[in-house]
């Protein structure tokens, strides 16, 4: 073999060694005691430290060397099933998740002026109704799962409900607010009271987050 063709072979070796990318753990735009009371220190220690790192870690290793290693995320999760549908689809719900939270405020809404207010004004009726719905929905889902409120193609909104480890995604719909009702999101701090954690989880909403994914 040529000197030129070896190069090249050790050229191509390279890159497509540094180019495989893994998924990583994301890094919470918060300190990690910024959501309590609401969602404590431990439990975000437990919940992004070890459930969403094992699940970012499964996937990883579950897509190395199949057709869909170093497919984005959302094309992952559209396209698979079983045990790497199951991990993409939690490592794509907790992405969205642990990034939507803000430090608690007693007063936290969303700003009247938003494009994401008006659509949720014109398909409820009011913003309190809206949150009626949403708590309907987290409070009945039976199991463990999500509610997402979710955008459709045409900007219309639904809220629906994800069991175990689904995400709107698979539906065509852009996921705008989780809320994760797996019982590891919300034991340490309120045992088997759910209907506690859903109340409180408003005052951590990031709205302006959560407009900007609606208007992206
Ligand atoms: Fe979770």
């Amino acid at each position: 073999m040529k000197r030129t063709s070896i190069l090249f072979v050790v050229f191509l070796t390279t890159f497509s060694l540094f180019s495989q990318t893994e998924f990583e753990l994301i890094e919470l735009p918060y300190a990690i005691d910024a959501l309590e009371p609401v969602i404590s220190k431990s439990t975000i220690e437990l919940h992004h430290g070890k459930h969403l790192k094992g699940y970012v870690n499964n996937l990883n290793k579950l897509v190395k060397g199949t057709d869909l290693q170093d497919k984005p995320l959302y094309f992952i999760v559209k396209n698979s099933q079983g045990a790497i549908f199951n991990n993409a689809g939690q490592t794509l719900n907790h992405n969205l998740y642990f990034t939507q939270f803000q430090k608690p405020s007693e007063n936290n809404t969303l700003d009247t002026n938003t494009s994401l207010y008006k659509e949720i004004i014109k398909t409820w009726g009011s913003f309190d109704k809206f949150k009626e719905e949403y708590n309907k929905a987290a409070t009945g889902l039976f199991g463990s799962g999500w509610v997402w409120l979710s955008k459709n193609e045409n900007g219309s909104l639904v809220i629906t409900q994800q069991a175990n480890g689904s995400n709107p995604v698979v539906n065509g719909l852009t996921p705008l607010l989780g809320i994760d009702v797996w019982e590891h999101a919300y034991y340490l701090d309120y045992q088997n009271r759910r209907a506690d954690h859903i109340n409180a989880f408003w005052k951590i909403i990031n709205w302006k987050k959560i407009n900007e994914r609606y208007v992206e």
